[in-house]
């Protein structure tokens, strides 16, 4: 049997592990964010199945069992563990509740005295069984699918734990932010140590690459977007290569607009990803510049299909043509989207010859 150079023998296979290496590709890996979700008749029965949202995060076997949903229907290069980003508030210790169509509810914590209610030791007690989730998927995963594992990034995370639910003009955490700056460092302090921990479990379990979900970057201006956004991102990625050099790191600063420029040099991060706002041609020219681009199609084409969705996935994979790219939304599948759309971006993407 003919031996590959070193070199060469250590290059990964998989389709997103070799983007994130910078290695050449015939068509951009693929995979969509909340691709496991609502708008899939068969998770609508398994969470009917689980009982409550909150029950099929903690069931490991019905976990594995979504997460793989998606795989199997469309064949995507990423399998995303299927968890959620405020089990880590919960493990720490607060009260979190899923409500029908209201989304999360908290109880909220609005001052730097009520941290002593969160309690950073005991969270692998309750996180077990998703890392127990994600060794079940890497057992059941397609060859060249890699799998990967998530968490909110401390502002975002920080903005639900303060607000206590979701928020249109996240009042409560920005009163906070400009307020009493140092009581809300102490709260980072605790996402950060929390979310390495919990990251680093995932990878120990079988997490190829990690993302990290900053839903609400885009809210704040600059100087606290240095402080809340890029600080506490850049030093878990630094806190986990330093565990796992290997393993690719991609950062979704949702709205970040013109600071996403220096972003990822910043932060550390492999790859970023890019909200559906981000104008192609200024991410090619100013972004792209070697570091991995992910998305950025807007979900709402998503739910429109046929020739606007077609046009815009033809203007994305020209633009990002024979550089890394990841095809993925802007932001996450809606519950309306309609199954045969999401079959026909696959072919859409997976059709594409090698543009020079
Ligand atoms: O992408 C995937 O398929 C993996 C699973 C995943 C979920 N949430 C499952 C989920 C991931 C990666 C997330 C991340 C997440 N969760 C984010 C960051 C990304 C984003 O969408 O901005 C945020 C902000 C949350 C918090 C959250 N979870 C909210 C605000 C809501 C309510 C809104 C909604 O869509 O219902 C959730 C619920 C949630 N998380 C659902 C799913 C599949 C729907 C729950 C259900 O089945 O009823």
């Amino acid at each position: 049997m003919a031996r590959l150079p070193p070199a060469q023998a250590e290059q990964p296979t998989k389709p997103l592990l070799r983007t994130l290496a910078g290695l050449p590709s015939e068509r951009p890996p693929m995979w969509l964010m909340r691709q496991a979700g609502r708008y899939l008749p068969e998770y609508r029965a398994t969470r009917a199945q689980a009982g409550s949202f909150l029950d099929l995060c903690y069931n490991p076997a019905l976990a594995a069992e979504v997460t793989l949903q998606p795989i199997r229907r469309f064949g995507f290069d990423a399998a995303i563990l299927f968890a959620d980003i405020l089990l880590v508030p919960q493990a720490l210790g607060q009260g979190l509740a899923f409500k029908e169509n209201e989304g999360p509810v908290l109880d909220a914590i609005r001052t730097a005295g009520e941290l002593v209610r969160l309690d950073p030791k005991g969270i692998h007690k309750r996180l077990d069984p998703v890392y127990e989730a994600v060794s079940r998927i890497k057992g059941e995963l397609p060859p060249d699918c890699t799998l990967i594992g998530f968490a909110g990034a401390p502002w975002t995370v920080a903005t639900y734990m303060i607000e206590g639910r979701g928020s249109s003009d996240h009042a409560a955490a920005k009163t906070w932010a400009f307020g009493n700056p140092f009581g809300l460092d102490s709260l980072m302090n605790i996402l950060v140590e929390a979310t390495v921990d919990y990251l680093d479990r995932q990878i120990v379990a079988g997490a190829e690459v990690v993302q990290l979900f900053d839903t609400w970057a885009g809210v704040l201006p600059e100087a606290e977007f240095r402080r809340y956004c890029i600080d506490p991102v850049r030093r878990i990625i630094t806190a986990l290569k330093q565990k796992h050099p290997k393993v690719p790191v991609i950062a979704f600063p949702r709205g970040a607009g013109a600071l996403y420029d220096g972003y990822a040099a910043a932060t550390g991060a492999d790859a970023i990803g890019l909200d559906y706002t981000v104008p192609l041609n200024w991410a090619r020219d100013h972004l792209w510049n070697r570091t991995p681009v992910q998305g950025n199609l807007d979900p709402r084409l998503l739910v429109v299909g046929g020739q606007a969705m077609a046009e815009a996935v033809q203007r994305l994979l020209r633009t990002f043509s024979g550089r890394n790219h990841i095809f993925n939304l802007g932001h996450g599948i809606v519950p309306e989207t309609p199954v045969r759309h999401v079959e026909e971006l696959v072919r859409l993407v997976k059709g594409t010859e090698t543009a020079v």
